[in-house]
């Protein structure tokens, strides 16, 4: 059986890591077709929209799309798509899992650990004020139901995948409020659920961030609020390679958006010299998801060919520049699929 995937190209380097997803899809034979929606700027020129409501609705038709990195405008603009896209499908939990991967160097070895991260509020609410010339407030809601249903996910996932230890971290000695309530609610849901196979701890955000870099392998799946886990998420990146090995997801209880954790990369874009492989792996949690959650079994084995593919690729030695290698996008590709 074929299962529709919604495609959003993205901007900058996206539609370049998009054509190399297809091509190794194509190549691996996986039981897929794309439909090819925009969002960002490349959506504007079709539409006039930087989120046309076709790409909102095809999303919620077919429940799992594959997105490239978006363009937003810095300090002017219209509002961040990958946030309009998060808010109006719900797609309240973001996963980006950061493991070490076989021919790269890093500083660390053996990272394994995952950062959940709050999708739908915290300070990306989105509401600022200025108050008066020089005087802007900046918005952080935090709400009792977004915190729960956030935690239970978290707790949920640690349980399914066999992972051991939850850490929240979080500012409460200063927002006693807000990070009071994520963290009292992510308690609350540890008592409840009766979660005895998962650890729970907390840190203050600062001294978690310390120890973090000191040894990234004492963590194991961590639980932040939005920005925290918008900063921490591109941080741990950088413990197995940057940002052109790390994977992302956003996950709702209708649909699911797997994504790059880098941007449009307009330094690179249009050279041909992006690293596909954050799309790539992305790729890999949607089909892996798709297996999961939506009943298409067969999406398993192709998940499980094309991350034999790259990793026997990195392991001989076959890289992209940001890595350390001399490989172009499409010469990376090219070894991925001769090692299908
Ligand atoms: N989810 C998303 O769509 C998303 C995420 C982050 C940033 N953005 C947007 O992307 C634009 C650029 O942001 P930025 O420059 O801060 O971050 P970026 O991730 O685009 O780039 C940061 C650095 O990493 C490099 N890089 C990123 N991806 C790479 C890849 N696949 N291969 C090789 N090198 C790679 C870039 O060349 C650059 O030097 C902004 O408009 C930003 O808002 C979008």
């Amino acid at each position: 059986m074929t299962h529709t995937i919604v495609l959003i190209p993205g901007d900058g380097i996206g539609p370049e890591v998009a054509g190399a997803v297809q091509a190794v899809f194509e190549a691996a034979k996986a039981p897929v077709e794309w439909e090819v929606h925009h969002a960002g700027v490349a959506a504007v020129s079709d539409s006039g929209e930087v989120l046309p409501q076709a790409t909102l609705d095809a999303v919620r038709k077919h429940r799992v799309a594959l997105k490239g990195p978006c363009t937003t405008p810095v300090g002017k603009g219209f509002r961040s798509v990958n946030v309009q896209l998060r808010k109006e499908l719900d797609l309240y939990a973001s996963v980006r899992p950061i493991r070490s991967l076989p021919g790269i160097e890093t500083r660390y070895e053996d990272v394994d650990l995952v950062v959940l991260r709050e999708n739908t509020e915290g300070l990306y609410s989105g509401i600022e004020n200025e108050v008066t010339p020089g005087v802007v407030t900046s918005l952080k809601v935090v709400t009792e139901r977004a915190s729960r249903r956030f935690a239970k996910w978290g707790f949920e996932y640690c349980r399914k995948r066999g992972r051991k230890k939850l850490t929240a971290m979080h500012k409460a000695n200063i927002m006693k409020l807000g990070d009071g309530l994520f963290t009292r609610s992510a308690r609350a849901i540890r008592d409840e659920g009766s979660y005895d196979d998962v650890e729970y701890d907390e840190m203050i955000i600062d001294a978690g961030a310390m120890r973090l870099v000191q040894n990234p392998n004492n963590f194991d799946v961590l639980l932040l609020q939005n920005l925290y886990g918008d900063v921490f998420s591109d941080l741990c990146a950088g413990f197995v390679g940057g940002l052109g090995v790390a994977p992302g997801a956003n996950i709702g209880d209708d649909s699911a958006i797997f994504e790059a954790v880098h941007g449009s990369a307009p330094d690179i874009a249009g050279k041909g010299i992006a690293n596909p492989l954050s799309l790539l792996m992305s790729s890999v949690m949607m089909l892996n998801h798709m297996a999961e959650v939506l009943g298409a079994d067969e999406c398993k084995a192709t998940a499980n060919a094309i991350k034999a593919a790259y990793d026997k690729a990195l392991s001989d030695g076959q890289k992209t520049g940001d890595i350390g290698g001399k490989l172009n996008t499409k010469q990376f590709t090219d070894a991925i699929i001769e090692r299908l």
